[in-house]
């Protein structure tokens, strides 16, 4: 009887990890065919060792780094050691580049959790480009790269409380505030509360009147 049961369970255990291993392999397929999405105004994109100079631009600024986790870099060769060694780890990692000028300005970087069936995200941007539109822009197209080419069923990001900016970028995406979770991530030292935004794929369709 025993043996039976255990037999069935390591047949479902099989199951759910082959069924996992192809949903990932599958993201993983899309991710790949797609390493480039347009705006209007930029190009998110894969990163190449010429963006050392621009990634050293704000990945050495105190007042970027001071909302992130990341502890930043203090010269050019960091700057492209750290290109190889993670931004060209995985895909779902996009370097932001103004269409006009070719600069690369800052990162967006996705997340995915197959097993869960959500993503969620990380973004950084150079200082001097701050307050034009250009994050909104950026994640707009990947919130529609989630939900219509991965078709993933829930987004999300925390930001630390004290960095409102970066909720005003998901809000104007059409994220919605969930909650605030109290001293949940320790950075530097510090404990910080940190606020909770999502957005499941039925949400962004009504938003963007897709059916
Ligand atoms: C957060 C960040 C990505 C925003 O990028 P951005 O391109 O300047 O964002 P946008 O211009 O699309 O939108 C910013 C919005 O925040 C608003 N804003 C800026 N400072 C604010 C503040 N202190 N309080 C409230 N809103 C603020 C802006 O007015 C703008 O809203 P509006 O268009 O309605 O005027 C950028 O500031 C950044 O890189 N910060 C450092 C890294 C970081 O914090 N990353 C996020 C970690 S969670």
């Amino acid at each position: 009887m025993w043996r039976e049961a255990s037999r069935y369970y390591l047949t479902y255990f099989i199951l759910l990890m082959i069924g996992s291993g192809v949903l990932v392999a599958n993201y993983n397929e899309i991710l790949h065919k797609n390493p480039t999405l347009e705006t209007q105004r930029l190009l998110l994109r894969k990163f190449s060792g010429d963006d050392a100079y621009d990634l050293f631009e704000w990945g050495s600024d105190p007042e970027v780094l001071k909302t992130l986790v990341w502890n930043g870099i203090s010269t050019i060769d960091e700057a492209h050691d750290n290109i190889f060694n993670f931004y060209l780890s995985r895909p779902g990692i996009f370097a932001i580049q103004v269409k006009e000028s070719g600069k690369c300005i800052g990162c967006l970087d996705i997340r995915i959790d197959s097993d869960n069936e959500k993503t969620s995200f990380g973004y950084v941007l150079n200082r001097n480009f701050w307050g034009k539109g250009y994050m909104t822009e950026a994640l707009r197209a990947v919130l529609e790269f989630c939900f219509v080419k991965l078709e993933i069923n829930r987004v999300e990001a925390n930001h630390y409380i004290t960095n409102p900016a970066s909720g005003k970028v998901m809000e104007k995406a059409g994220m919605k505030k969930e909650g605030i979770t109290r001293q949940s991530v320790k950075v530097k030292g510090v404990l910080h509360d940190c606020v909770l935004y999502g957005i499941l794929r039925e949400e962004w369709k009504d938003l963007n009147s897709v059916v």
